[in-house]
């Protein structure tokens, strides 16, 4: 199969109502066996378009063309995402996936929406679980195998996603990943690099290869046990994966390996959140609550920001002020997400004090242009109260009448924790490795973390994913996410910062240099791959007093920008993905 978004023409959208059924007794059986979305669009004409067009940028080609299918059949952003979602599930299997989990924020009709299909930890996980009997941490016991596996959330997330704001049928969004598991895609060069790196890590302790040596560019990979597991989700809906054929074979596989059991699939809910929200620079934000850290992280930053205007004037992006000034700011940011951000159905997670504008004020006072680098004794401000090595992937949508999904899931490390579910081809998560596996010690992001963030049965590992949604006036403004663990939020806060305060074009925006310092180690400011800190800025951080050091990740960021009506769509250059967008075609 070639790759479909090459030479394509760009897709043109209907707008049109799905009329689905003509007769109404086929519409209630249908409704009463869950294969339609609970409020299907019934002969009910859809508003007028608000934008020119809708815009996917999402992180490869097969997911852009599954995106065009689903708006040249009248779906919406909620459609397309969850068709995006299970379509990167089969072609982008180091991090789309149907066996990992994620937050999807949302804007439907004029209002925000936030859902959590995070996984959780299993009911037979406890706190120590990764520690031998002297109490030391078992290398890669969270990272590789059964055992680092939480119970998935993703399939669940896409099925409620769908049900209740998508307008198509639930089977035509799974239709392009059925295809794409079944007659195969052609794999591109970067995937088989990726796909290289993490065999070698997983070889001899799981089942990795089985399933993915045949991984090479330019042949046809097919997924025919992916493509029956999408079949029975396709036609039995979204509990189908907890509760029927899939759930047996994943507990099967578990069994005398791993912790995930049927009860825990059973009991398994995604769960919707009240988004964080907040006002900044004449937009409003709308992001990812806890479980995550990432909304809390990106708002405190752009907020921290935004009071130190006086320090920032007139200062160059990039340049030895501006990141020493963003250091100190990223230091007190991420004292407090080690401190204080877990799941919040564990423990009372004091947001609306960490995102209060006083005490960010009063956080951003501390940040000295003529501070000591390093941040020895940045202490929580509550008081006492690779190649790649992270891989996540997002996607940003929007449609014709103004719908956003801005989406980020993930199944941890690259193609997760490396094993197959056998009989049902796809990935597992290793999840674990989010939680605290011994206070004190650090993940796999170099980023650790207290009480708030232990193994509990059932509990949601801390997550730095921030999914992100910019309204102007009540109408989307902007779309972005990225992957990158503990990065995600300081590229975000960076692309956003480029934008805004620098007016810098998408492009431009995304193509800029980032860095990132996360308070541990207190002088290290990590570089990219992509634009590395070199020549006279290196000399003049090191004189400063950093250590810099080069991270094996870039950032993936997926961001759409509606200006007026019109949107545009743009990948981050230092990835494989397409900016997307689909004009209206002219009769409509
Ligand atoms: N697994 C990366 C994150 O959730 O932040």
């Amino acid at each position: 199969m070639a790759d479909p978004m090459h030479d394509a023409p760009r897709a043109s959208i209907t707008g049109r109502a799905l009329h689905v059924f003509a007769f109404p007794s086929l519409l209630i059986a249908a409704c009463l066996t869950g294969f339609l979305p609970a409020a299907p669009a019934f002969a009910k004409k859809p508003p007028p378009p608000v934008l020119t067009a809708a815009a996917a940028a999402v992180p490869d080609s097969y997911s852009a063309a599954a995106a065009k299918e689903i708006f040249a059949e009248g779906g919406n952003a909620v459609d397309a995402a969850v068709a995006i979602a299970f379509t990167l599930a089969v072609t982008y299997p180091d991090a789309g996936n149907i066996g990992g989990g994620g937050f999807m924020t949302l804007y439907v009709d004029n209002k925000p929406y936030f859902l959590d299909y995070r996984e959780v930890a299993p009911q037979g996980a406890t706190k120590e679980m990764y520690l031998d009997d002297k109490g030391n941490v078992e290398p890669d016991a969270s990272l590789v195998g059964y055992r680092a596996v939480g119970v998935p959330g993703t399939v669940d997330g896409m099925w409620e996603a769908q049900k209740r704001f998508g307008k198509l049928k639930w089977k035509q969004v799974l239709a392009p990943a059925i295809k794409y598991a079944s007659d195969g895609f052609v794999v591109q060069p970067w995937l088989q690099k990726r796909h290289d790196y993490a065999a070698r890590s997983f070889a001899g302790k799981t089942n990795f290869d089985v399933y993915f040596s045949g991984l090479k560019a330019g042949a046809t990979f097919r997924q025919p046990e992916l493509a029956e597991t999408l079949k029975r989700i396709a036609s039995d809906g979204g509990r189908e994966f907890y509760e029927g054929r899939t759930a047996d074979l994943i507990s099967t596989a578990m069994y005398g390996h791993g912790l995930v059991s049927k009860q825990d699939l059973q009991r398994y809910h995604a769960v919707w959140r009240d988004p964080l929200t907040a006002d900044w620079n004449g937009y409003q934000i709308v992001t990812a609550p806890p479980p995550s850290s990432g909304g809390v992280g990106l708002i405190q930053l752009l907020k921290m920001k935004a009071d130190l205007k006086p320090a920032f004037d007139g200062v160059q992006l990039n340049s030895v002020p501006y990141i020493h000034l963003v250091s100190q700011m990223e230091d007190r940011v991420f004292a407090d997400r080690q401190q204080y951000l877990g799941d919040p159905d564990s423990y009372k997670i004091p947001v609306a004090k960490l995102l209060d504008d006083s005490y960010l004020a009063s956080r951003a006072a501390e940040v000295k242009a003529d501070a000591a680098p390093g941040a020895t004794g940045v202490k929580p401000g509550l008081g006492d109260t690779m190649p790649e090595r992270a891989q996540t992937t997002h996607f940003s949508v929007v449609d014709q009448w103004g719908n956003a999904v801005s989406n980020t899931y993930t199944l941890n490390g690259p193609f997760g924790a490396g094993v197959v579910v056998d009989g049902a081809g796809f990935l597992l998560n290793d999840e674990m490795d989010d939680f605290v596996t011994k206070p004190g010690t650090t993940n796999q992001f170099g980023v650790t973390g207290d009480e708030v963030n232990t193994i509990a049965p059932g509990r949601r590992p801390l997550s730095s994913m921030a999914p992100t949604i910019l309204l102007k006036d009540g109408n989307v403004a902007l779309v972005i996410g990225t992957p990158g663990g503990s990065r995600i939020f300081t590229t975000i806060f960076q692309v956003m910062t480029d934008l805004f305060d620098f007016g810098m074009a998408p492009q431009d925006a995304l193509a800029a240099m980032r860095f990132h310092h996360q308070l541990i180690p207190p002088t290290t400011i990590f570089y990219e791959p992509y634009a590395p800190i070199t020549g006279d800025l290196a000399d003049a951080l090191k004189a400063k007093g950093y250590k810099l050091e080069g991270q094996p990740f870039n950032g993936d960021v997926q961001m759409v920008r509606v200006n007026g009506t019109t949107p545009e769509a743009d990948s981050d250059p230092r990835g494989a993905g397409v900016g997307a967008v689909f004009p209206l075609s002219p009769s409509k």
